[in-house]
């Protein structure tokens, strides 16, 4: 009996093994390639023609005024999109050279990789550390000390271990929203993706807790890609390397941060930038 147990620990060790190590982990510099990507809701052009590529080990900003495509942009990206009744997609994107768009493409693989962290904290209504053991049991993993071991480093990496690390079995609804945010991060980090997509991760939260997650961004960059939408000039100044202006749907420039904000070649990007529309 022990012995079997053993041997299906043994397996679930290998699978974990599998699940982080060995998964596929990007080797090119492009992690994201769109081409002539268009997106409409019924008659509504949301995303025209856009081509962009996104760096691996790279944090891309997506910057632009409401309204015009920045989340449909990062929901297309993990295939979320098309839970909306009416989406058309045309073009195509690539994701580690494969196209995700394509009937044969598994969207359960890409949600393995592909992480995604909203504007308003969503822990689920469990304990902190559910909230974290979650998706790898989802993948299988069933060994508690395997699972206690992912729980403390995804919440070491994200900042939040000393903070939490005394109460893991409080409801994660009892931390602030600053630290729920943390631990949403912690969340994606737990499932070992390539890549992160965050949509205005930081606007519901005070200056501080902005400041903590934008220096853990800056740390996750190391190790993961990273696609953020921010309305903070400022934040994606700060925090990322390269940025895409979208208005209407359209990418209007797409380069260096540096170069987006020192030196913007169209005199919408300037005007977006100096706050004198948006
Ligand atoms: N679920 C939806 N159904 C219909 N139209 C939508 C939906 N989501 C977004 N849109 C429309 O698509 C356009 C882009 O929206 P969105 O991607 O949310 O922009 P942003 O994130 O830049 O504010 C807007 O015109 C918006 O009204
Ligand atoms: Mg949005």
């Amino acid at each position: 009996m022990s012995t079997v147990i053993m041997n299906k620990d043994k397996n679930v060790s290998n699978h974990h093994q599998k699940l982080t190590l060995a998964k596929f982990k990007p080797k090119q510099k492009i992690v994201y390639q769109t081409n002539n990507l268009n997106l409409w809701y019924d008659d509504v052009h949301a995303l025209k023609n856009i081509n962009l590529s996104i760096g691996h080990q790279e944090v891309t900003a997506i910057i632009g005024p409401s309204g015009c495509g920045k989340s449909s942009f990062l929901k297309t990206l993990n295939r979320m999109v098309e839970l909306v009744p009416g989406v058309r997609i045309t073009g195509d994107i690539t994701y580690s050279g494969k196209n995700i768009l394509s009937k044969s493409f598994s969207v359960e693989e890409l949600r393995t990789q592909v992480g995604m962290v909203f504007q308003k904290p969503n822990p689920f209504p469990k304990s902190i550390y559910e909230n974290i053991a979650y998706g790898p049991k989802i993948h299988g993993i069933r060994n508690k000390k395997i699972l206690n071991e992912i729980v403390e480093h995804s919440l070491r990496r994200a900042y939040l271990w000393d903070d939490v690390k005394d109460r893991l079995k409080q409801n994660a609804y009892d931390l602030s929203g600053g630290q729920q945010q943390r631990l949403c991060i912690a969340r994606c980090l737990a499932i070992n993706p390539d890549v992160i997509l965050m949509d205005e991760p930081t606007s519901a939260l005070d200056p501080n807790s902005t400041l903590q997650i934008e220096e853990l961004i800056k740390d996750l960059k190391k190790e993961y890609s990273i696609v953020i939408v921010t309305h903070n000039m400022q934040q994606a100044a700060r925090i990322s390397d390269k940025t895409a202006f979208f208005l209407h749907g359209e990418v209007i420039e797409y380069d260096q941060t540096n170069l987006i904000f020192s030196n913007p070649v169209d005199k919408r990007t300037s005007d977006y930038i100096n706050g004198d529309f948006g």
